[in-house]
């Protein structure tokens, strides 16, 4: 893709808070900070409408607790349309990492996690959202 080159002027202040993400990040210039801001902002907005977007949903769970598992994979069903794929990992003796990559709208990407998370002995889960674009 081009690249276009732009001059940018902003306050000092603001400028000293943009080169301390630069250095807390650690983005090789200002450029790649601020095209981080732009994609994190564009990300954002999509989720926030029902644009078709893309994720992960992160589970952990202790896979002796009661029935978890046995919901978990009717909830997974029930939006079958969204899932690409399911990794699961045997974290140690009693607890498992589930990584479920999704795609589709907003709404229901979020529906999805929602309904996953709070099942009961759900130790962590998190929606990662993110673009396909
Ligand atoms: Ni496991």
């Amino acid at each position: 893709m081009k690249v276009k080159r732009f001059g940018v002027s902003l306050e000092e202040n603001l400028l000293g808070r943009l080169d301390r993400l630069v250095e807390e990040k650690q983005f090789p210039n200002r450029s790649q900070a601020i095209r981080f801001l732009i994609n994190k902002y564009i990300v954002e907005e999509k989720w926030e409408s029902d644009d078709e977007v893309a994720g992960a949903i992160v589970l952990v769970y202790n896979h002796h607790k009661r029935d978890l598992q046995n919901k978990s994979t009717e909830v997974q069903h029930n939006y079958h349309d969204l899932i690409l794929s399911v990794q699961h990992v045997h974290l140690n003796h009693d607890n498992c990492l589930e990584t479920i990559a999704v795609k589709g709208s907003a709404k229901r990407l979020r529906a999805l996690a929602d309904k996953l998370i709070s099942i009961k002995g759900i130790k962590h889960g998190e929606l990662v959202m993110s673009t396909h674009e």
